[in-house]
């Protein structure tokens, strides 16, 4: 009859340990590799160059996580408590100082490489000829205003604000710049022209968010805050408001609606002609 050493540990917890870890690590992966989790395309170039760092730093991480865990999976299963003695160790400083440097050139190397997808929607000018649109975010709706025919943008003034008599923005009427602004509530824009968006807050901090841009931007009470784009997509695609911003945050969202050259200067001419 078989004795148990009374110094030796039960195999089956570190085994089953170490195949949770495995599952645990397949799972992930094929839930990562899942289309139904994958976003849908992007309509920039930059939003290419998004996918593209956000690839890369995925794919980093996951072999690093994989190793990682596999790792852990097979030191819970092979230093198993077998009787054997415990050994104390004070740790490897060459081994400390090799990976935490590793993980800052990791860290810092990913943030440069990606620098130029973030930055080039925001810290290079606009072109010239680029459309401007201001985007106005309110508890719990955004607002965007076309300069109209003199591309200018009307003053606007705070205790002018009153949605409920068709000036959600507070255009001053006495302001000539302002009488041929448009303001909608959704935003229309011609496909492969750039957009610049001059984002705004009411209230409280809300976010402009459009998967298909791959475009993310706060909006900030006290700021105008630009950002600039160029679709190359015909088609409607959701925005949607990114910030807790209150009770109604959940159905804080419009539309996007990327249109030919023509069918935008007829959006234009419909809406100066309605307002
Ligand atoms: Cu606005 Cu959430």
């Amino acid at each position: 009859m078989r004795t148990w050493n009374r110094e030796r540990g039960f195999s089956i917890t570190p085994v089953l340990l170490s195949l949770v870890l495995v599952a645990m690590v397949v799972l992930t992966v094929i839930y990562f590799r899942d289309p139904a989790y994958h976003p849908p395309a992007p309509i920039t170039e930059i939003g290419k160059l998004v996918d593209y760092q956000y690839d890369l730093t995925l794919y980093v991480t996951a072999t690093v996580f994989i190793l990682s865990q596999l790792g852990l999976a097979f030191a819970v299963f092979r230093f198993r408590d077998r009787g054997q003695r415990a050994h104390f160790t004070r740790g490897n400083n060459t081994m400390e100082v090799l990976w935490t440097s590793a993980t800052i050139i990791l860290f810092l190397g990913l943030g440069i490489m990606g620098r130029k997808a973030w930055a080039d929607t925001r810290f290079t000018a606009p072109q010239t000829n680029a459309i401007q649109v201001e985007v106005t975010a309110n508890q719990f709706v955004f607002n965007f205003r076309y300069p109209g025919p003199d591309g200018k943008f009307g003053r606007l003034d705070p205790k002018l604000i009153s949605a409920s008599t068709g000036n959600p923005v507070g255009v001053d009427p006495a302001d000539p710049a302002g009488k041929d602004d448009i303001v909608v509530p959704t935003l229309t824009v011609p496909v492969d022209r750039q957009v610049e968006l001059l984002i705004r807050s009411q209230d409280v901090i809300h976010n402009f968010f459009v998967r298909e841009l791959r475009l993310q931007q706060d909006a900030v009470p006290g700021m105008q805050i630009p950002l600039h784009f160029t679709a190359n997509t015909i088609g409607q695609y959701e925005i949607v408001c990114t910030q807790l911003c209150g009770l109604g945050h959940y159905r804080m969202r419009s539309f996007l609606n990327v249109v030919s050259e023509a069918d935008y200067e007829k959006f234009l001419k419909d809406q100066a002609a309605a307002q």
